[in-house]
């Protein structure tokens, strides 16, 4: 076992891990913040979507060991108390959602491009969410509601 070290959601926090512990395994079990999700084993779903220094990241490809000392963002980090975030907001108003599986990571990869390109086009906005696989919506309610937080 390794201790690990990193900041959630701006709380410091840390844990004993085996070498092969995946952050998300940390994220959901040790630190029971049980909004990343886990869609698939294979990488491709994007459930586990989260930040890492400010970057999102699927939180399944990465070993809890290779976040140390990494500020980690998690969706239970993205609402002001009470206030949810633009984002959440948008999806909420545009129903981006149904069974909301695949939101947490929707809204995580869509909150990072609005970081770096804060007014995507919907060419942009779709290529950007490939790698996030949405079951029930058709996709395009949560591209509109990407559009609205970005107020393009
Ligand atoms: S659980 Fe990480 S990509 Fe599916
Ligand atoms: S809302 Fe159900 S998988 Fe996307």
């Amino acid at each position: 076992m390794t201790t690990v070290s990193m900041t959630v959601n701006g709380k410091a926090v840390s844990g004993e891990v085996e070498p092969r512990t995946l952050l998300v395994q940390f994220i959901r079990e040790q630190l029971r913040l049980t909004g990343t999700h886990v869609g698939c084993d294979t990488s491709q779903c994007g459930a586990c979507v989260v930040h890492v220094n400010g970057n999102s990241v699927k939180s399944c490809t990465m070993l809890a060991v290779q976040a140390d000392g990494a500020d980690v963002t998690t969706i239970e980090g993205l609402a002001d108390g009470d206030k949810l975030h633009p984002m959440q907001e948008a999806f909420r108003d545009n129903h981006g959602l149904q069974c909301g599986f695949c939101t947490p990571g929707m809204v995580m990869s869509a909150v990072d491009l609005l970081q770096k390109n804060p007014k995507p086009s919907e060419h942009e906005i779709r290529e950007w969410l490939e790698g996030n696989i949405c079951r029930c919506t058709g996709y395009h309610n949560i591209v509109k509601a990407v559009q609205q937080a970005a107020g393009v």
